[in-house]
């Protein structure tokens, strides 16, 4: 069988790489629809040397579509991806909107892949810093088991849209020219005050919830929870973090601590040998060489890289490492395209009878 697909959000940072990532995949398309705001209808783009208009996004949109890959923004997937549902295509989100739903998996294939099968025609895919640190710790929590997690990140700007890419770089043209730079996105589109990334740092992704961390940490801490733990307030780990935005333009980092079970035995090489032989993981770690991951490097692949395992120096059974992956491919468009390929894999691109039910559309 051939695939009707559909790609909304086609025209952003993520929808083009979704393009890419899919004309690598092993789906076999029927046909491809590439849907995105109505400023972006009417604008061409290529899917196996062949052009394909760019369309508004209605309802309709999805008549006769098999798999919608989204990647348009939480209220965009909020309103949509009930009536994909309906019309009986199954939708791979890459928003936020769906991810803590009982009734949708949220999934890493390398990680818990057998969540796809209870699937009521949404699956979620996790935030993009959640991702690739949840491959490199899965192995790890496999081997050693896992009770504690504390997480730095160092986010790229493409991280929020291809908007935020644009403008990094034009406020380093402009700070390298002595001109005056002018913030309006970051670190949040709609916030009260807008701050440069050109040569600066932000302590703030998404929005602050109440308690004093930002949306992201939230996102990171119960993403974690229900991917490795089935469960989005699991009490069976403890985990923490800070996100940071850097002026990056693509490549997540991540310094991650973590504590394994108490006298299971995990070193630094045992650590290290389960990360090499993990699917999706490549162990780049060797001082001696200053052999370590970086974004740079890391752009325009689909691997988590590994690098820095050592352990914590006061506290046994624990350890630190360093995890770098592409945020636009393993992050978002690859862990999209990859959950599809196994939905095909596994016969599951279809919505169970009644499931659509789970998810009214709205307005
Ligand atoms: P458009 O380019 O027409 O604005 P990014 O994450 O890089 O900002 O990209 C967001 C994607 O979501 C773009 O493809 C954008 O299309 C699309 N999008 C934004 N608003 C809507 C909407 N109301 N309906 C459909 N697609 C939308």
């Amino acid at each position: 069988k051939a695939y009707n697909v559909a790609i909304l959000g086609a025209t952003g940072a993520v929808g083009t790489r979704l393009i890419e990532q899919l004309e690598q995949s092993t789906i076999p398309v029927n046909s491809l629809k590439l849907l995105a705001s109505p400023r972006s209808a009417g604008k061409q783009l290529e899917f196996k040397g062949e052009k394909i208009t760019v369309e508004a996004t209605t309802p309709d949109s999805f008549d006769g579509i098999d798999l919608v890959l989204a990647s348009g923004g939480g209220s965009v997937s909020a309103q949509y991806a009930p009536e994909a549902v309906k019309r009986g295509a199954v939708v791979v989100d890459n928003s936020s909107y769906w991810r803590m739903n009982d009734d949708v998996p949220l999934v890493v294939p390398e990680v818990n892949e057998s969540a796809l099968s209870s699937h009521n025609g949404i699956i979620a895919n996790p935030n993009c810093s959640t991702i690739q640190m949840v491959v490199a710790l899965a192995p790890i929590k496999q081997q050693f088991g896992l009770k504690r997690v504390i997480v730095s990140t160092y986010q790229a700007a493409s991280g929020a849209g291809q908007s935020a890419w644009n403008e990094l770089v034009a406020e380093t043209t402009a700070y390298n020219a002595g001109e005056p730079v002018h913030a309006n996105i970051l670190p949040v589109k709609g916030a009260q005050h807008h701050y440069p990334l050109a040569y600066n740092l932000l302590p703030q992704i998404d929005v602050f919830e109440d308690d004093g961390y930002t949306h992201e940490e939230w996102k990171m801490i119960h993403e974690t929870k229900k991917i490795m733990f089935g469960d989005k307030n699991s009490k069976a780990v403890k985990v923490t973090g800070t996100a940071v935005r850097v002026p990056v333009p693509i490549g997540h980092g991540e310094t991650v601590y973590f504590e394994t079970n108490d006298g299971a035995g995990a070193t630094t090489a045992s650590i290290q040998a389960a990360l090499r032989s993990a699917a999706g993981v490549v162990l780049e770690d060797n001082p001696a060489e200053q052999l370590y991951p970086q974004p740079v490097n890391a752009a325009g692949k689909r691997e988590t890289f590994v690098g820095r395992v050592r352990p914590d120096l006061e506290n046994d059974d624990s350890f630190h490492m360093w995890v770098v992956s592409d945020n636009l491919l393993k992050g978002a468009a690859w862990n999209t395209v990859q959950i599809a390929e196994r939905l095909v894999a596994l016969n599951l691109v279809r919505v169970p009878q009644g499931a659509s039910d789970k998810f009214p559309v709205t307005k």
